[in-house]
């Protein structure tokens, strides 16, 4: 994991912010010089005229980098929608040359660099380009986040394999709980563990602490519950 980590997730709220911040904040701790990045952000709030991209803004302050916010997010969209359809509603060409020179950009003035998607492989960012396609030309090892659900096993594997069939390396898998645990979550991680082909790289439970974006205890997360061998492993 030389250069970076595309982070992606097998839904939305999967927890791909938590766990992206997190990795920031450790690296940083660590002496890593991290930068980030946050392509396109939809359902950004408006504030005072002004569209306020969470996601990004966590990122940075987990990085505790001073990049640009138009750099770390050139695209913000106000619908909830994914991308390509809250661009078309909002009139907003996302221009892919446009992701690919602040990606660039980022990643000359840091050591390493942590791409959070938006949604999951197949989040249509235009028409006929995808999120996948934009993890393909970044050229980062994929870090999967999935929540564990009712149909993570499905919706892990799907990803798993997809990104496979596209040969994009998967650093591995990160279990998450956003949710108050239910009782299959235990099994969900054993039977994932058996059928995966990349590394279970941790379960994440469900901390009220997490419930809200804060930068306290993300290190801590980190440490606890990642396996940052198997993690530090993943060839570039
Ligand atoms: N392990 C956890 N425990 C408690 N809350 C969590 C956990 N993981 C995520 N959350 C919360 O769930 C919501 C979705 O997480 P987020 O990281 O934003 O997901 P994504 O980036 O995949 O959309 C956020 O409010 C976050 O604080
Ligand atoms: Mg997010």
């Amino acid at each position: 994991m030389k250069q970076g980590l595309f982070i992606t997730g097998t839904d939305t709220g999967v927890g791909k912010t938590l766990v992206a911040a997190a990795l920031a904040s450790f690296l940083k701790k660590e002496g890593v010089d991290v930068g980030v990045m946050r392509p396109v952000e939809s359902g950004c709030r408006r504030q005072e005229g002004r569209l306020v991209p969470q996601d990004a803004l966590f990122l940075r302050e987990a990085a505790g980098c001073a990049d640009n916010l138009d750099l770390i997010n050139p695209y913000r969209l106000e619908a909830p929608l994914a991308p390509s359809l809250a661009a078309e509603r909002e009139g907003v060409e996302i221009d892919l040359g446009k992701l690919i020179e602040c990606f660039q950009a980022i990643k000359e003035k840091h050591d390493f660099i942590l791409v959070e998607g938006a949604g999951g492989l197949l989040v249509p960012l235009r028409e006929g380009y995808f999120i996948s396609d934009l993890a393909q030309v970044f050229q980062l090892p994929l870090l999967i986040v999935a929540a564990s659900r009712l149909g993570v096993i499905n919706h892990t594997l799907l990803t798993v394999r997809y990104a496979q069939s596209l040969t994009i390396k998967v650093a591995g898998v990160i279990l998450n709980n956003p949710e108050e645990e239910d009782s299959a979550s235990g099994s969900n991680s054993s039977l994932l563990q058996q059928l995966l082909d990349v590394p279970l790289l941790g379960v994440i439970p469900f901390t009220t602490q997490f419930r809200e974006f804060k930068k306290e205890g993300l290190t801590d997360l980190i440490k606890e519950w990642i396996n940052l061998a198997a993690l530090a492993g993943t060839p570039e």
